[in-house]
């Protein structure tokens, strides 16, 4: 990231929520105050939101890339796009989203993660490969992983959210999938060495001419 912005300032990174990329933010916010990198023109795409969370709620993805990533970084709501959980005409927000991604100039860096279902953003299997930026339904699997995040209250996760569609993620000029621990060691194999298929959203990487998969040891055990 810090090598991207010293070659283009304005870069638009795309940034993804859950806990696997929080230490690349720790990391970029340590380089910035060290003064090795320059954040103050870039700007942060979102990848995913709750549908019907107040964007002041904690848990909102808004809030959280607000305060895990514009904050350290020092960068306001100014540098930042997202799509609104809570637009009466979702498909319409959606689409909003997608133009708007475009007349941004395209996502130049796409973080990911990766759900225990090969999820990327909120496209649980069997998402179109070249899906839009549009509403999903949660599955069960992801409302348990994601309930952490809300006390543990699975009644309290959303079961609808906006996720940039997978056509839109490939969009990105480079894509950096992370994923950490045992648990992701199915989907990252599915990922890499299984064919690419709806059923493993991120074995759409496999169709980008720049994708990176960082992984740990545990993660890549299955390959
Ligand atoms: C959520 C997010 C994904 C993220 C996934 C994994 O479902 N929508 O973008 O990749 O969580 O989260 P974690 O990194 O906490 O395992």
């Amino acid at each position: 990231m810090a090598q991207l912005l010293g070659r283009k300032p304005a870069a638009l990174l795309g940034v993804a929520t859950g806990s696997t990329p929080l230490p690349v933010y720790r990391a970029l916010a340590a380089q910035v105050a060290a003064g090795r990198a320059d954040v103050s023109r870039a700007r942060i795409a979102q990848l995913d939101e709750y549908v019907g969370l107040p964007p002041e709620h904690p848990e909102s993805y808004r809030s959280v890339l607000a305060r895990e990533v514009l904050e350290p970084l020092g960068l306001g709501l100014e540098a930042f796009m997202g799509p609104d959980g809570t637009a009466t005409d979702v498909q319409a927000a959606c689409e909003a989203y997608d133009r708007a991604l475009a007349a941004a100039g395209g996502v130049d860096l796409q973080l990911l993660g990766i759900g225990t279902d090969g999820h990327i953003g909120f496209n649980e299997p069997c998402s179109s490969l070249a899906s839009r930026t549009r509403i999903k339904t949660l599955t069960e699997q992801t409302r348990i992983d994601n309930a952490r995040f809300f006390d543990g209250d699975i009644s309290q996760v959303p079961h609808h959210v906006i996720t940039q569609g997978i056509g839109t993620i490939l969009e990105a000029r480079h894509l950096v999938l992370l994923a950490t621990g045992e648990g992701k060691a199915d989907a990252v194999a599915a990922t890499v060495e299984g064919p690419v298929a709806a059923i493993c959203p991120a074995s759409a990487l496999q169709l980008h001419p720049h994708a990176t998969i960082v992984a740990d040891e545990a993660a890549a055990s299955k390959l």
